[in-house]
């Protein structure tokens, strides 16, 4: 999703601005731009293709200020005159992130005081604005702060002016800013990745912040326009492990990645002899005994992670459970209980409807609010009361993968310390799940030795155009899981279904064009499977079966089985991921298509 990055420095800021825009190529982007301020004159450059692109374009590009940009298209087609930076009469500059709702309106106002407009979007809105404050004498923070009261939506903005050498102006409101501290330079960007090579201090910006930025010196206003001081933190973010090393794909890299994401993440419980509440924060022992009830709120992948951890939830530690995608929960009319732990879910932390759905349970009263998130210093983890930091590393592929798995850990992990809580584990059952626990990455070492046949296997969905996934209970939502990252990354069509929906519609589009995949475990569903498998190959359904040790599922004509070891319990959905994850990366590599920046997805969605 579109990356800001900024600074101010007694030195050409260029290279800063693109290794930023480079650090956050991984949200995904269309298209990438920069401006700086040169002997009091505007200099752009702007590119449809990759930062690599703008870095040539830009290689005379020089100045001491500037703001630059990676765009996800939401208002306008992605193209160089939809880029940003906007300009407003070769005077103000402007990049932005969010959607401005009432841009229409504005428009049609500013174009009436004589503005022309060269792009389509709702971000040139804000450019003339500013100007139109700003030709009237005011100061830049104050022609912001004006054009700021005019706007309804979300934004993220950086702000610079052709006659103002060392001073610009950021501001934030529904979308994440943060403002870095240099010696005598200063910088703003959307995600701390982008500055971690010029600076470690950093100011995360609150809701309605308008910060004005000197070389030296910066003055921080919230929302009322009243100076703030705001905490100046030193960020632990890691800058190495975004390396692509001597894989061709970071997808395929941090699919292999998952055994020692997985160790990571279960670090704290795997030298422990007991499960404790404080893994998910100190004010947990407190919070869990309060509660009778958990809402899982995510989107995408995380979203099947929720759906897993239903399962367990409600089997294991026996606690009714909910798990809503968050951009419809946001805007339902729910009933709320004080007494639900509100759990979200997000690799990113920044996903902008889950957010404002961890917002809106809030507002409800639900004041019990646990992130499992990968990301220490993102808005969902400051947002809420518990945490779980799943410790996956940096995840750059757009598919997710490594997240997933971990975050299902540490959801694995909640359910446990649920159970114990309320009575339904002993001792014994304690000890044994620790011991599957730490037995996890060695068994999904094994899984990924399938790798070879999955390649090979994946040649047969080439030149297919739909997929059908099966998996049943707890594995259901493993093979939507499978279905997604399938379309994500090759684009072919696939759904999932519950094997025992089957009958009730999907059996009318099986045919031997319909490649079929099913999830196979060797749990008490599987007679049933076997049955639902069955239905298909009579209607001449072509089927790959990921099944497990004993289940005595055969190859044979039109049946293709891929063993998968003994069945590991609770924890089979975490091994039934890997196979489905290889699939979807060996058939969109052989599809040649762009691994880890499909089309039209972003990494992190942080606009509505
Ligand atoms: C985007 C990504 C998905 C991800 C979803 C939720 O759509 O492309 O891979 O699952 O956002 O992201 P989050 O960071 O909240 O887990």
């Amino acid at each position: 999703m579109c990356g800001i990055v900024g600074a101010v420095a007694k030195r050409n800021v260029v290279p800063i601005l693109l290794q930023g825009l480079q650090r956050l190529e991984y949200r995904g982007y269309d298209s990438a731009g920069l401006v700086v301020v040169n002997e009091g004159k505007l200099q752009r450059a702007r590119s449809t293709g990759r930062v690599s692109e703008l870095t040539q374009k830009s290689s005379t590009t020089l100045g001491e200020l500037g703001i630059a940009h990676t765009r996800w298209a939401t208002h306008g087609v992605p193209s160089e005159r939809n880029a940003h930076p906007h300009l407003s009469s070769e005077q103000i500059a402007v990049v932005h992130n969010g959607i401005i709702e009432n841009y229409e309106e504005l428009k049609q106002k500013l174009s009436g005081q004589g503005y022309a407009f060269t792009s389509d979007t709702d971000t040139e809105v804000i450019a003339h604005l500013i100007h139109s404050h700003y030709k009237q004498g005011k100061s830049l923070l104050e022609a912001t702060q004006a054009a700021l009261a005019e706007l309804v939506g979300a934004y993220a903005i950086g702000v610079i002016a052709a006659d103002n050498a060392h001073q610009f102006i950021a501001a934030r409101k529904g979308s994440p800013l943060l403002l870095g501290v240099g010696d005598k330079e200063n910088f703003v960007a959307s995600d701390m990745s982008a500055l971690l090579a010029v600076t470690r201090n950093v100011v995360y910006l609150e809701e309605g912040d308008v910060v004005e930025i000197n070389l030296d010196s910066y003055r921080i206003f919230d929302a009322k326009g009243n100076l703030v001081n705001r905490p100046l933190m030193v960020s632990e973010l890691s800058n190495d492990s975004v390396e692509l090393g001597a894989y061709r794909h970071y997808m395929l890299k941090e699919i292999y990645e998952q055994p020692q994401a997985l160790a990571n993440t279960l670090e704290a419980v795997c030298n422990s002899k007991s499960l404790v509440p404080g893994l998910f924060g100190a004010e947990a022992n407190e919070a869990f005994q309060l509660i009778d009830r958990v809402l899982i709120l995510a989107c995408g992948t995380s979203h099947n992670a929720g759906m897993v951890a239903r399962y367990w939830l409600e089997e294991i530690a026996g606690i009714p459970c909910i798990v809503e995608i968050a951009s419809e929960y946001r805007y339902r009319t729910s009933v709320a209980d004080p007494k639900t732990l509100v759990v979200t879910i997000s690799q990113s932390g920044e996903t902008a409807d889950t957010l404002a759905a961890l917002n809106h349970a809030k507002s409800l009263g639900q004041q019990h609010t646990l992130a499992i998130c990968n990301v220490p210093e993102s808005a969902i983890i400051r947002q809420s009361k518990l945490r779980f930091l799943t410790r996956a590393g940096p995840e750059i592929g757009v598919a997710s993968t490594k997240a997933f798995t971990t975050q299902l850990a540490g959801l694995f992990l909640l359910t446990l310390v649920l159970a114990k809580m309320r009575g339904r584990l002993n001792g014994e059952q304690e000890q044994k799940f620790l011991h599957e626990l730490r037995h996890l990455p060695s068994a999904l070492q094994a899984v990924l030795n399938l790798a070879p046949d999955i390649e090979k296997l994946a040649e047969q969905f080439v030149n297919k155009h739909h997929a059908l996934f099966l998996g049943r209970g707890l594995h259901y939502p493993i093979a939507q899981e499978g279905a997604l990252k399938l379309k994500e990354i090759s684009y072919i069509h696939a759904e999932a279904y519950p094997a025992g929906e089957l009958k009730h519609g999907p059996l009318a589009l099986v045919d031997k064009e319909m490649p079929v995949i099913a999830v196979a475990p060797n749990d008490t569903l599987l007679e049933k499977l076997k049955s639902n498998l069955q239905e298909v190959r009579a209607r001449g359904g072509e089927l790959y079966v990921f099944a497990d040790a004993n289940t005595k599922i055969a190859s044979s004509e039109g049946v293709h089985v891929m063993q998968m070891p003994e069945h590991a319990g609770f924890l089979s959905p975490i091994l039934h991921t890997i196979p489905l994850q290889l699939l979807a990366y060996y058939v969109a590599l052989q599809k040649g298509t762009d691994v880890d920046k499909p089309r039209n997805l972003a990494k992190s969605v942080t606009v509505e």
